[in-house]
């Protein structure tokens, strides 16, 4: 009898034990576990944030502003998306990868829907898709999950629409935009999401929301009361300089650190103190007198 003995993380890679399911995700708010969640545009970041243990990567439609130098969400196409998502899933192995359906890639009608959300999964290897949205877009979210999608819900301040809703703030302050919050994120709740977002919404707001729904929710300027939290990876590492919401934390400060870097690769190569001789590839004597005057 040959006994094959694998390594715990061989085992994780050939059985797909390590692959955290939207099962796992729901389950982290029965155990009460808060959760991460971070954006990623690119296999170099995705692979970074994996092995760091972010619970899910969502390929979100910042891309356009992040990325790719759009003045907001509005203009980031379905290909752009599939392309982005398509690269960071050969950065993933174990968070859960969800993608983020852009504007009017969904809106249109549930066979639109059913098309686009499909190529997140079929053609990019998403495990899901999110959706922005409340009640308007129930009917939708319920022919995706009913197609065999899973569909992360996001309400609150939903980029997309944010001049229907005036602009980037917080929302449901007052009584019937926190009642409308309310009732939106139950009823997505019913017609099946996995997990809902809730950005910039007030705290208290946020964590009535937060006991009321079975799924988890994820909070992104919303509170501590949410049962995960998720930010903009540019943001929260300094990476983007247009502007920094309120709601971020800035961990790092990296645009300095890549200006003082690019800065000083400059100054090197303008006074010839780079490339050094260790950088260099050296020529026998020989080789070179051989080539005489050429
Ligand atoms: O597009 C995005 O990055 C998002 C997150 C902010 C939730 O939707």
């Amino acid at each position: 009898m040959v006994l094959v003995f694998l390594h715990p993380l061989r085992r994780g890679e050939d059985d797909m034990g390590n692959k955290l399911t939207i099962l796992d995700i729901i389950e982290k708010k029965t155990k009460n576990e808060k959760f991460t969640m971070l954006t990623a545009y690119d296999a170099a970041f995705a692979s970074l944030l994996d092995g760091l243990g972010i619970d899910i990567l969502l390929v979100g439609d910042s891309l356009g502003m992040v990325i790719l130098g759009y003045e907001s969400t509005v203009p980031v196409t379905m290909d752009e998306m599939i392309h982005h998502a398509k690269a960071v899933k050969r950065g993933v192995r174990s968070s859960l990868l969800v993608g983020d359906m852009p504007f009017l890639s969904y809106q249109a009608g549930k066979d639109t829907a059913i098309a686009n959300a499909g190529r997140f999964l079929k053609e990019a290897g998403c495990d899901g898709v999110k959706v922005e949205g409340g009640i308007e877009v129930c009917d939708i979210v319920h022919a995706l999950v009913t197609a065999g999608i899973p569909v992360m819900g996001h309400i609150g301040l939903t980029p997309q629409t944010a001049s229907q809703l005036g602009g980037y703030r917080v929302q449901g302050r007052d009584l019937q935009s926190a009642r409308r919050l309310l009732d939106a994120a139950r009823a997505l709740n019913e017609v099946g999401v996995f997990s809902l977002v809730l950005e910039c919404i007030p705290d208290r707001l946020a964590g009535r929301i937060t006991e009321l729904i079975s799924v988890p929710t994820i909070g992104i300027g919303a509170g501590p009361f949410c049962d995960g939290q998720v930010l903009v990876t540019h943001d929260l590492l300094g990476l983007f300089e247009r502007f920094t919401p309120r709601f971020v934390r800035r961990y790092a400060d990296l645009s300095s650190q890549i200006k003082d870097a690019v800065s000083a690769f400059k100054e090197d190569v303008s006074t010839a103190r780079f490339p050094g001789e260790e950088h260099s590839f050296s020529i026998a004597d020989e080789v070179l007198k051989g080539l005489g005057e050429d």
